[in-house]
């Protein structure tokens, strides 16, 4: 299929990549940031309650019914989970938030929001793409990137983000070591991708929707106060070919030194994370 509307886009884009300074400086700001050191999303890393007894929320996708609240030290968000190979395509849409410091804290902070494909209840190999947000005094910053782990993430050079945008973010596994992630910008329906192949096997048993306190050369970054991520229209697809919302999801919140610093619910096609630290 070819339409019009895909053919500006195709034009865009070329018109886009051939403007060397513009390239430039997105690389040269993405080689700034990085500093060198590799940035990196992990599996998720379940930490005890808070909290003397088990937490569950009103879970807003099942109708009334209760959802588990699990705790984490650098997942924020909602995972599903099956028992065998089940999700195909995890997508999300949300505004890309303005990130502050934390209160009492200054200095560079930063979350990153995405999409993927395991970590959670099957850890050797997760599929994932989103944006990172940092905050750093008045300079704020916003990279897209995919990662395949155990490998580092790398960034997409050919799209950039401000605060109020709204981005989609995409995971397909077209098998258990290939796949595609796309991070587009859903205002103008600019999009970048990348395909992933010969990769270590992922189980397909988790689809999840995050905010996360990533790690830059090995260690946890200070975590921002990101505000509010909504992930609207949030489906995953299963192998068999059936979409559907986070309903009977588990909630995560991430927990620093014992304090709850998010708080996530989902509805029926959504995903919310607020930081509340
Ligand atoms: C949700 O619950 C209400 C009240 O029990 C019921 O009337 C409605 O049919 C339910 N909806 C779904 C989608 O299950
Ligand atoms: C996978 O597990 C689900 C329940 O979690 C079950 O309904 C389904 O039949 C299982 N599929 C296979 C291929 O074992
Ligand atoms: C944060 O901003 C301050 C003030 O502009 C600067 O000195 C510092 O190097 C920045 N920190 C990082 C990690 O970029
Ligand atoms: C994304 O699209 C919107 C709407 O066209 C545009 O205002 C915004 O600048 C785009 N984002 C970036 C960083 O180019
Ligand atoms: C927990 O507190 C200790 C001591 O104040 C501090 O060094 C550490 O960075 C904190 N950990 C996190 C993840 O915030």
């Amino acid at each position: 299929m070819f339409s019009a509307a895909l053919f500006c886009q195709i034009l865009l884009a070329t018109a886009a990549f051939a403007i060397p300074s513009s390239k430039d400086s997105l690389a040269a700001r993405i080689a700034r940031r990085n500093a060198g050191l590799t940035h990196q999303s992990h599996p998720n890393q379940l930490v005890e309650s808070p909290f003397p007894a088990e937490v569950t929320e009103v879970d807003a996708a099942t109708n009334g019914t209760t959802a588990k609240v699990s705790y984490s030290g650098n997942w924020a968000g909602a995972v599903l989970s099956a028992k065998n190979a089940t999700y195909k395509t995890v997508t999300g849409t949300f505004v890309v938030p303005h990130p502050k410091e934390p209160s009492g804290a200054t200095g560079r902070h930063s979350a990153a929001a995405w999409v993927g494909i395991d970590g959670a209840s099957c850890g050797k190999a997760i599929l994932q793409t989103g944006l990172d947000i940092t905050v750093n005094g008045s300079d704020v910053n916003y990279y897209a990137w995919y990662e395949w782990f155990p490998a580092p993430w790398t960034d997409f050079t050919g799209i950039t983000f401000k605060a109020g945008d709204t981005v989609i973010v995409s995971v397909t596994a077209t098998s258990k070591t290939s796949g595609k992630a796309t991070v587009t910008n859903k205002s103008t329906g600019k999009s970048v991708s990348h395909t992933f192949t010969g990769q270590p096997d992922l189980c397909e048993e988790d689809a999840e929707w995050i905010v996360e306190d990533f790690s830059s050369g090995g260690k946890l970054v200070p975590f921002a106060d990101f505000g509010k991520v909504e992930f609207t229209d949030a489906t995953v697809t299963t192998l068999a070919g059936k979409t559907v919302g986070p309903a009977g999801a588990t909630l995560v919140d991430l927990v620093h030194n014992k304090t709850v610093l998010t708080k996530a619910s989902t509805g029926a096609r959504s995903v919310t994370v607020s930081y509340v630290g």
